[in-house]
């Protein structure tokens, strides 16, 4: 992937990025810090939109995805910081209004050239919950349990996970004009398969990337184990 990346950077230098936060993208960042550092690769003239951030948590927030964005991959690389864009994580009352304005940032930018994803384990993309429209917009959403449950260790125990975010919704991201989806470890092996096996549905969010003209998944032995059976 982070090759992929540096190929189409060398090639068009002011790509718009979708990215994500979580595990899974890690090594695909540390992957082009490294590229960086070797001065194989330069985000100067790019621009980054992440999926989404949490709501209700201060600005600066360790715990924010802006803080993690900030900590994992844009303090290393040579990404502008004003050419960095996530959500605000507002208050709720304000969430429509800034919902508004990322979808108008995106779209000024030009629309997303290249988004990587990853997926949770109930089939979230970004924090789009099962049933979430396929056409949906960049909107507030309320967080599934299970989500909540795997933030818990981030937040220091469930109770302190936010219920609420702010993420690009299912429409958006199917805009980007192409789409790379990441999954590892056997702890997505069931929602690998029912993304990638079953009909595309809004129970099961990943599934309906399946329509898009450029996507690919890069899954480990893992995440792939329930796909040959
Ligand atoms: C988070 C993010 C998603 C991410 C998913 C999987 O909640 N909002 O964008 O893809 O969970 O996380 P992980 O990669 O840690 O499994």
């Amino acid at each position: 992937m982070a090759d992929e990346l540096r190929v189409r950077l060398a090639g068009y230098p002011s790509l718009v990025l979708g990215l994500p936060t979580g595990n899974t993208p890690v090594p695909f960042y540390q992957e082009l810090i490294r590229l960086h550092r070797a001065s194989l690769l330069s985000l100067a003239q790019a621009t980054s939109f992440n999926l989404d951030e949490y709501l209700g948590l201060a600005p600066g927030d360790p715990r924010s995805f802006r803080a993690w964005m900030q900590a994992q991959l844009f303090s290393q690389v040579d990404l502008p910081a004003n050419r960095t864009h996530l959500p605000d994580p507002v208050e709720p009352a304000a969430a429509a209004e800034e919902s508004r304005r990322y979808e108008l940032l995106i779209r000024e930018a030009g629309g997303v050239d290249w988004m990587l994803l990853g997926i949770g384990r109930n089939g979230h993309i970004g924090f789009n919950e099962p049933g979430s429209p396929r056409t949906s917009r960049t909107r507030l959403v309320e967080l599934e349990a299970k989500t909540i449950a795997d933030a818990a260790k981030t937040f220091g125990g469930e109770q302190h996970v936010p219920r609420r975010a702010i993420t690009m919704g299912i429409g958006t991201i199917l805009e980007a004009r192409a789409i790379r989806v990441m999954a590892f470890g056997s702890a997505k092996a069931e929602i690998v398969q029912r993304a990638l096996t079953g009909e595309p549905t809004e129970l099961v969010p990943a599934s309906l990337l399946a329509g898009h003209a450029d996507v690919r998944f890069l899954l480990d032995t893992e995440s792939a184990r329930l796909l040959s059976q």
